[in-house]
């Protein structure tokens, strides 16, 4: 079976990685995965805990969008 995309291991590798599920694409620059995956492993539990304890909603996520190159190109 694979692994569940919403499951805690998958969060954890996501924030850890910065990959989509923990091993798709690379996820766009906003999300600051680099500091976040800093936290140990005990925290990132923590906070999917938190997160997994909201009643999920129905929301069709937009493809990601790049950002343009720097400089403004046309
Ligand atoms: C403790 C703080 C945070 C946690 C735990 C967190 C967690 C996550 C997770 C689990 C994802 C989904 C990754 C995936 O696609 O599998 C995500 C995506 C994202 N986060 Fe965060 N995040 C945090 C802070 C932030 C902040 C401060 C920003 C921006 C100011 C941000 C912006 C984004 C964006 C834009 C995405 C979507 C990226 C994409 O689809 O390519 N996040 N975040």
């Amino acid at each position: 079976m694979e692994e569940d995309p919403y499951g805690t291991d998958a969060i954890i590798k996501a924030m850890r990685t910065g990959r989509h599920f923990g091993g798709g694409r690379a996820v766009l620059p906003p999300m600051p995965w680099t500091w976040v995956g800093t936290m140990t492993d005990e925290d990132l539990e923590a906070i999917v805990a938190c997160l997994q304890s909201i009643p999920p909603i129905r929301n069709r996520v937009p493809v990601p969008v790049p950002p343009a190159p720097a400089g403004g190109a046309t």
